[in-house]
């Protein structure tokens, strides 16, 4: 069972990750990251109203990430790191994903400040024509993993096309935050009709925050489960060891 610490921009750096990490996780994400111009001016502009936000210089991105995976890699030797990270193009993304010793890159189709959906990505790359050949090239040309971040129920988005989608892609991984509004707690019914539709390794998102729902999110069917919220406190207060 894949346990993840969901990505947290502003939060989930190398330091988070190592204290966390024992609680149970197998896979830690670093991120995410803004690798071009507009998600980095995007960021910029998120950071101003107040939102702790990662934002380096073009320049430095790449050899911050390496250095945050050796710091990781230096204490967890076990575990799987992503790094989830957000650009209008393909290539930022390629270079991240041939660093060497990151596992997984992680491509965000799933944050919605303003600033990042008025530049077409975030939850905006979902409505893509070209989002399959975006995701393909991404598999096609690095040495790790490759994951899509997605959210679920987004208006005007069919959720099991888009992971029908990401399988015929190559991904390797589906995560997804199965949000669903109005509702607190995740879509489970989903998820569910997404495993008896996919072969690709799905990691259910959303509200997990006690053993009563990590049972839920496992019960769809789901290969495995990720948190954010629940240990942003650098606490987890369920075990998730036993699963
Ligand atoms: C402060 C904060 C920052 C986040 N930043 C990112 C991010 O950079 N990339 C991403 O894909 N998701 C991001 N998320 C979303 C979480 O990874 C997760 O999908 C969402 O919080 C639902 O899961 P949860 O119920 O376990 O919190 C963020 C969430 C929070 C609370």
């Amino acid at each position: 069972m894949l346990k993840v610490v969901a990505p947290m921009a502003g939060i989930t750096d190398a330091n988070f990750l190592n204290k966390v990490i024992p609680f149970g996780f197998n896979v830690a994400t670093l991120g995410g990251y803004s690798l071009d111009a507009p998600t980095i001016e995007a960021s910029k502009r998120i950071i101003e109203r107040g939102r702790k936000e990662f934002d380096f210089p073009l320049d430095e991105i790449y050899s911050h990430i390496e250095n945050e995976v050796a710091s990781i890699k230096s204490v967890h030797s076990d575990v799987k790191v992503s790094a989830n990270v957000r650009s209008t193009t393909p290539q930022p993304i390629i270079d991240v994903g041939n660093i060497p010793d990151l596992d997984i890159v992680e491509i965000n189709c799933h944050c919605r400040q303003d600033e990042i959906l008025s530049i077409g990505c975030g939850q905006e790359m979902l409505k893509r024509q070209d989002l399959q050949d975006f995701v393909s090239q991404v598999v096609d040309n690095v040495s790790c993993e490759v994951s899509v971040k997605i959210r679920a129920n987004v208006e005007g988005v069919n959720t099991l096309d888009i992971a029908c989608l990401i399988e015929d892609a190559g991904a390797d991984y589906l995560h997804i935050d199965a949000m669903k509004k109005g509702v607190f707690d995740a879509d489970y019914n989903l998820l569910k009709d997404i495993c008896n539709n996919v072969h690709i390794q799905v990691i259910g998102n959303n509200s997990v925050n006690s053993d009563v729902n990590v049972k839920k999110m496992i019960e769809t069917g789901v290969n495995g489960f990720s948190i954010a919220r629940g240990v942003i406190s650098g606490n987890l207060d369920f075990n998730i060891s036993d699963f």
